[in-house]
């Protein structure tokens, strides 16, 4: 979509991952939408199309013909953050902000909410209500499944999954003993108390700058313990219903420093009131109208901000 010469100078950036991944569907969206209010003064660039470096003490950036780019005042990070391996879009996005762009979201809550067990930290350390869940740092899995401390059944994610790949219900220790054997070495996972009470349900809320845009309850297609729709889920848009919990997901987001959240919260017997999990680059249904305004509106909040910032 980017046409590298139309784009250097552009003042808000939309940021996706690298070709040949075509856009998805909502960063589409998001894409035509900030086009339309920003014009020329708005790009979507990939994040294989950037050189960038340091030149005499000076933090720079290129195209890969050789153009020298200016940083961008705004940056809406869409790139999915469990591709940021090996630090490759992590040091690109510091780069940005290093050049004086804000980014939404921040690099730093990207880097909170890419391992599912970090997240669970900072929000059990501001005391929001999660699940109980036992990780390990270098272990040996087969030891690590043995310990005591871990009850069947319990939910085994990979620290960095996503889309319901890879979450499973281990029904009692004996399975758990033979996954163990069958899961790769180099992403840790996290075991879980089993929410019972939610399985194949979850309360997903979009909240952006703050505010509860919208909300979804999202069921499974076929018993399956994710309700993910990229699972085969169905949703059933619902703002406004669970008013407690989407107060929950807006102290999730600001714990986590999110600009644009999305939030997954467990049905316990009193409600949608514990946290799953936190996403820092959501996606959303079209007929959650509401999400590319107010996305919309936090930008145009910082581009204002920014040129207010600048001496005349
Ligand atoms: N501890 C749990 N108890 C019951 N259901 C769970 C639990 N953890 C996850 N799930 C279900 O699995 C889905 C996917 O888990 P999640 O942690 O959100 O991973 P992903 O990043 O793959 O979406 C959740 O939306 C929820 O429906
Ligand atoms: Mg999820």
């Amino acid at each position: 979509m980017a046409s590298a010469v139309a784009s250097v100078g552009a003042e808000v950036w939309l940021l996706a991952r690298e070709h040949p991944a075509a856009l998805h569907r909502p960063t589409g969206e998001l894409a035509a939408a900030l086009r339309a209010v920003h014009g020329e003064r708005f790009a979507v660039w990939r994040t294989d199309e950037l050189l960038f470096g340091i030149r005499a003490g000076r933090l720079v950036l290129r195209t890969l013909g050789g153009s020298e780019i200016p940083a961008p005042k705004v940056v809406c990070v869409r790139q999915v953050p469990g591709s940021m391996h090996h630090d490759r879009e992590v040091s690109l996005l510091r780069h940005l902000e290093g050049m004086g762009a804000v980014l939404v979201n921040p690099l730093e809550a990207h880097l909170r909410c890419r391992n599912k067990f970090r997240q669970l930290q900072e929000l059990a350390l501001a005391g929001l209500p999660v699940p109980d869940t036992l990780t390990y740092a270098t272990a040996p899995l087969e030891g690590v499944v043995r310990s005591p401390d871990i009850d069947t059944p319990c939910v085994v994610k990979f620290v960095t999954g996503h889309k319901g790949r890879g979450v499973l219900l281990a029904q009692d220790g004996q399975l758990l003993r033979d996954l163990a054997g069958a899961f790769a070495r180099d992403v840790p996972v996290l075991f879980q108390e089993y929410v019972a009470s939610s399985h194949g349900r979850d309360l997903r809320v979009i909240v952006i700058d703050g505010e509860p845009v919208t909300a979804e309850v999202r069921t499974s297609a076929d018993g399956a313990l994710a309700s993910n729709l990229a699972r085969g889920g169905t949703a059933t848009v619902c703002p406004g219903r669970f008013r407690e919990a989407e107060h929950l997901a807006v102290e999730a987001a600001r714990v986590l420093g999110l600009a644009v959240a999305g939030v997954d919260l467990m049905f316990t017997s009193a409600g949608a009131n514990m946290i799953c999990e936190v996403n820092s680059v959501p996606g959303w249904r079209p007929d959650m109208t509401q999400v590319v305004p107010a996305i919309i509106r936090c930008i145009a909040h910082r581009l204002d901000h920014r040129d207010n910032e600048e001496p005349t």
